[in-house]
C-alpha cells in the first residue's frame, strides 16, 4: 500500500470539528496515512500577525494533497483571513478548477422533497483562480460626494479555454450534458468573451450536449428542474453561488464537499467543504461533519485510492439512509463526533467486506 502524506489546515471555527472527523473517515479505510497538521488561523493571525509563516507556500508544496476545513472568523476580517490563506493556496498551487458535486444523499430532506437521488446529481466546474475574484480596484475620490469604488474582474484566455475544456472533459465521463453560466446580458464585457470561449470549445465536443443559461434562470433551474442538469461550469463568482444554492437544495451546507484541483498534478489539489467556519454554531460540538468526510473521500478518489473512497461515500449514504444519527442541521441530535464515527466505523465494515 502507498503512504502518503496529507497536510491538513483545520482553520476556524468548525473546521477543526469537521476536519477531525474526515481524518477518522479516513484512517477507517486506508491505514497508514501520515498526516501533518497546520495550525493556520485567525487565531495566529492575532497572534503573530500572518496567517500563515512567510515559507508556509513551500512548507506545503511536498505534501501529496491539503485538507482544509475552513478560513475566516469574526475578529479577522475576511479580505485579510482569505487572501492570507486559502485565495493565494489555490492561486500558488494552480488548483485553477474547483470541482463541487451536489447529490441527493439518501435519507435526506430535501428542499425538493419528491425528487429523488437520480433526480439530483450536478457537478459544479467552477474556475478557481481569476474572474471576479481579484485585487484589481480600489476607492477613488475618498469623502468626496463623487466618492465610488472599482472591482475589476480578469478574464484570461487560457483561464476561460483551460476550465471550460476541463468541464466538456467531465461531461463527457457522466452524461455527456453541459450547461455554461453566463450573464451577458448584464455583464457586457467579461461574459460575451466567456461565451464565445465556450462556443469555440463547444464545437470539439460534438458529443457533448452543449448550452448555456443566464446565471439567475440557471439558479432557478436547480431548484425547479435539476434532473435536466449534469454538469455546469461557471465563473469564480457564479460558481460559488450556485455551489450554496445547490447544497441548500439537496438538504444543507452540511452536506455538500468541494476539491480544488491541480489538473496538471505539479503540486498538489486541496478539499475542503463548500461550507465555512459556521461562526454561529461554533464550539458547540454540532457541526455536520458529512461535507468534510465527503471532501476527504474525494481525496482519496484524486489519489487514486477507489476503493477507499468509495467505501466512505457508501458509509456516509448508509448512515444518512438509516436515519437514526445525524447533527441538528439534518433534524436529529447527534454530536458531529457522533455522527462521525458512525461514519467511520461503517467504512471500516465495508473496507473489511
Ligand atoms: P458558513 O458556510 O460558514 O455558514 C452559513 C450557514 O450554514 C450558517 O448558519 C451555518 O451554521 C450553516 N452551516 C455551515 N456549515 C454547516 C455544517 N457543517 N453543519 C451545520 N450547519 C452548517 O458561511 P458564512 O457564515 O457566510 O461564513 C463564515 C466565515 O467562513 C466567513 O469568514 C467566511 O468568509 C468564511 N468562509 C470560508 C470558507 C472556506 O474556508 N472555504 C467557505 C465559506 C465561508
Ligand atoms: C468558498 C468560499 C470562498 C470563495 C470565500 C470564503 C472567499 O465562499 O470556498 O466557497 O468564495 O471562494
Ligand atoms: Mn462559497
Amino acid at each position: 500500500m502507498s503512504t502518503y502524506r496529507i497536510a491538513t489546515i483545520p482553520g476556524d471555527g468548525i473546521g477543526v470539528d469537521v476536519t477531525v472527523e474526515a481524518v477518522k473517515a479516513v484512517d477507517a479505510v486506508l491505514p497508514g496515512i501520515e498526516w501533518t497538521e497546520f495550525d493556520w488561523s485567525c487565531e495566529q493571525y492575532l497572534r503573530t500577525g500572518a496567517m500563515m509563516p512567510a515559507d508556509g507556500l513551500e512548507q506545503l508544496a511536498a505534501f501529496d494533497a491539503i485538507l482544509l476545513g475552513a478560513v475566516g472568523f469574526p475578529g479577522v476580517p475576511d479580505h485579510i483571513s482569505l487572501w492570507g490563506l486559502l485565495i493565494p493556496l489555490r492561486r500558488a498551487f494552480g488548483q485553477y478548477v474547483n470541482l463541487r458535486p451536489v447529490r441527493l444523499l439518501p435519507g435526506t430532506e430535501s428542499a425538493l422533497r419528491d425528487r429523488t437521488t437520480e433526480d439530483l446529481d450536478i457537478l459544479i466546474v467552477r474556475e478557481n483562480s481569476e474572474g471576479e475574484y481579484s485585487e484589481i480596484g480600489g476607492i477613488h475620490n475618498l469623502g468626496r460626494p463623487e466618492e465610488f469604488v472599482l472591482q475589476e474582474s480578469v478574464f484570461t484566455r487560457v483561464g476561460c479555454e483551460r476550465i471550460i475544456r476541463y468541464a466538456f472533459e467531465r461531461a463527457r465521463e457522466r452524461h455527456g450534458r453541459l450547461c455554461s453560466a453566463t450573464k451577458s446580458n448584464g455583464l457586457i464585457h467579461s461574459m460575451p468573451y466567456w461565451d464565445s470561449i465556450f462556443d469555440r470549445i463547444a464545437t470539439e465536443y460534438p458529443d457533448v450536449q452543449a448550452r448555456q443559461m443566464h446565471v439567475d434562470a440557471l439558479a432557478a433551474e436547480v431548484v425547479l428542474h435539476p434532473d435536466r442538469l449534469d454538469v455546469i461550469v461557471g465563473s469564480n463568482l457564479f460558481g460559488d453561488i450556485l455551489s450554496d444554492l445547490a447544497a441548500a437544495v439537496t438538504g444543507g451546507l452540511g452536506l455538500a464537499p468541494s476539491g480544488n484541483i491541480n489538473p496538471t498534478g505539479g503540486a498538489p489539489s486541496m478539499f475542503e467543504a463548500v461550507h465555512g467556519s459556521a461562526p454561529d454554531i461554533a464550539g458547540q460540538g454540532i457541526a455536520n461533519p458529512v461535507a468534510q468526510i465527503l471532501a476527504a473521500a474525494m481525496m482519496l478518489e484524486q489519489l487514486g485510492e477507489h476503493d477507499a473512497a468509495t467505501a466512505i461515500d457508501r458509509a456516509v449514504c448508509e448512515v444518512l439512509a438509516e436515519a437514526t444519527i445525524r447533527t441538528p442541521d439534518l433534524g436529529g441530535t447527534s454530536t458531529t463526533t457522533e455522527f462521525g464515527t458512525a461514519i467511520a466505523e461503517r467504512a471500516t465494515e465495508l473496507t473489511g467486506s
